[in-house]
């Protein structure tokens, strides 16, 4: 903000510290002011807390380290546990991988688009430019012609059905609620067509999820 006259620089700086205060809404007592930082705004620590209550409630950790317990070793940070991280998937050994916005070894160097194209389409992001998706018909609407999906057993195929609001949050909480560790996991094994053959609508069913009743429902 470059103001161009003295008068209106002087207003400006009279609404500033009201200016400050609104933009601080987050914990806005005077020690926020004193360390010199800006607090995060209430609307992203929201989004970051819902993100959380997401990783929480969907046993994230269980195999991505830490269980259920965001105070526990390992939070997150990626497989350290070969009996129950480590995963045998016909010939192929899989790995859960370091959630930490860590930019060597976790998901530091991946935006939050990244993410929820992973959690929404099971694309990797390590391999999936980051666009923004809108089907998932391979080469159509920005969906990669020849996908490469994350490994099994990651459940992304339940999780796609939270809403964009629900998965944005994880990817806030991930990106932005937690610290980064340099931990670096192996990569997953996996077959020739990156798991295409696993993710076929007819394995998995259709995205958005088929209308309500199903034959195995009742209204
Ligand atoms: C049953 C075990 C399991 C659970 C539960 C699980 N994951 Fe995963 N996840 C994996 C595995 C295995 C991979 C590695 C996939 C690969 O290597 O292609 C992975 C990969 C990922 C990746 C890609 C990371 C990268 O660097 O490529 C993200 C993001 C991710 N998981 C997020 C989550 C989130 C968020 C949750 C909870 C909502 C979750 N996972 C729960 C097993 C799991």
């Amino acid at each position: 903000m470059a103001p161009r006259s003295t008068k209106s620089s002087r207003y400006i700086s009279s609404f500033l510290p009201i200016l400050f205060f609104a933009a601080c809404t987050t914990q806005p007592s005077s020690s926020s002011f004193t360390s010199g930082t800006m607090q995060r705004g209430q609307s992203r620590q929201d989004q970051i807390l819902l993100g959380r209550h997401m990783v929480v409630s969907h046993a994230c950790g269980e195999c991505h380290g830490g269980g259920d317990n965001p105070a526990a070793a390992g939070w997150l940070d990626g497989l350290r546990d070969t009996i129950t991280q480590q995963f045998r998937i016909g010939p192929f050994v899989t790995r859960a991988k370091n959630l930490t916005p860590d930019n060597a070894t976790g998901t530091g160097r991946f935006s939050e688009r990244q993410i929820f194209n992973a959690l929404r389409y099971g694309l990797r992001p390590e391999e999936t430019p980051d666009v923004a998706i809108t089907s998932t018909v391979p080469g159509q609407g920005n969906f990669p012609l020849h996908p490469h999906y994350l490994a099994v057993p990651m459940p992304w195929v339940s999780w796609r059905n939270m809403s964009d609001q629900e998965l944005y949050a994880i990817a806030a909480y991930l990106k932005d609620g937690l610290k980064p560790v340099n931990h670096k996991v192996q990569d997953s094994d996996g077959p020739a067509d990156f798991w295409a053959s696993s993710y076929t609508v007819q394995a998995i069913g259709p995205y958005p999820v088929v209308a309500y009743p199903t034959a195995n429902e009742k209204r």
